[in-house]
């Protein structure tokens, strides 16, 4: 009745941001997301017939409040479907010191998906897994899979047609990731709130939407094509655009600082001088500056030398979630 999985986080290459069913947690556009190697989280859950409710340590500290109800609603759903009357202890950790603002519940909710259906008893396919870890995150859904990753839109209202698949896995293309760290504090507005806000008070929501697919379609294509110039400026695009959708909410949401708009002004100049270097940014101040390994040194060294960049971690393209022992 225990397990241990690991899952990377990833970052959306096309961005999710809107719900079409905040109950199911259902997106109200498609992503497309890789999933990096550098940061991840190993989850351990044991069920116990002992003990009555549920509990929660994360980095060997021990977690009450929203973050643990967050995670025994997430486990009421693994106990339904496995038919199972039992609490769980729940040990967590990041790869990557959490203080740096760049605790992923995407991560967190794939390798808790993972590791609480397998200490179940469940025996539950990827596809299942990615619909289960979207219940806890959107984000979530893709980090099941390694490489480059679809999350599908869907249109039933029950969102099982709502779940994430693998384009190609990470051997299909040696990518690269730098993360500018610019800022260690918490942000003030979630993403599930921030999505609320927007959708309810950005004239821009409608628009967001509708110019979804066609982002999607040539997203893809790209990929297919290996096509770096084009993933990376639709990536700047999605980003932006994502952006300008939570500036127009109201009042408006603003997850950049100084240095996130620096580094975003840096990867456009190292562009102007030969180096093929994009960036994205997700609700948050870290900047991610994606590129090919010739590049990574420039990049690296230009990023770091930016005031109020904390450090920068560099990144390959990572691995499906996986169970790695009790
Ligand atoms: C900006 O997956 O964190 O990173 O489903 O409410 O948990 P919830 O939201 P979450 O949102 C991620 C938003 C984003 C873009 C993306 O990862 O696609």
């Amino acid at each position: 009745m225990q397990a241990t999985a690991i899952a990377h986080s990833n970052i959306a290459l096309v961005k999710y941001w809107g719900k079409r069913d905040v109950k199911l947690n259902l997106p109200a556009v498609g992503s497309i997301s890789i999933t990096l190697d550098a940061l991840s989280t190993k989850t351990k859950v044991q069920f116990d017939p002992n003990s009555t409710s549920d509990t929660l340590f994360l980095n060997g500290n021990e977690s009450t409040g929203k973050e643990l109800k967050r995670i025994t609603t997430f486990l009421e759903m693994v106990r339904k479907r496995a038919n199972l009357n039992m609490a769980a202890c729940v040990e967590s950790e990041n790869n990557f010191p959490t203080a740096a603002g760049l605790a992923s519940s995407a991560s967190a909710f794939a390798a808790l998906a993972l590791a609480s259906t397998e200490a179940a008893g469940l025996d539950l396919s990827e596809n299942e897994l990615t619909i289960l870890s979207r219940r806890g995150s959107g984000s979530a859904a893709r980090s099941i899979y390694g490489g480059f990753v679809e999350m599908h839109l869907g249109k039933n209202p029950d969102g099982y047609d709502s779940f994430a698949e693998q384009i190609e896995d990470k051997s299909y293309w040696d990518l690269r990731v730098l993360i500018a760290v610019t800022s260690e504090k918490q942000k003030k507005t979630g993403s599930t709130d921030g999505m609320t806000l927007s959708r309810d008070t950005s004239p821009y929501y409608k628009s967001w939407i509708g110019s979804s697919p066609a982002d999607l379609n040539e997203m893809r294509q790209a990929i297919r094509e290996k096509d770096f110039q084009k993933i990376g400026e639709l990536s700047e695009f999605s980003c932006l655009k994502m952006h300008a959708l939570a500036l127009g909410s109201n009042p408006g949401l603003i997850y950049w600082n100084g240095t996130t708009v620096d580094g975003m002004h840096a990867i456009r100049e190292l562009r102007q001088h030969g180096s093929e270097v994009y960036f994205t940014i997700d609700a948050g101040p870290q900047l991610k500056a994606l590129c090919l390994p010739s590049d990574v040194d420039t990049v690296k060294k230009t990023l770091e030398n930016i005031p109020g960049v904390q450090r920068v971690i560099h990144t390959a393209l990572g691995d499906n979630a996986r169970i790695i022992g009790e």
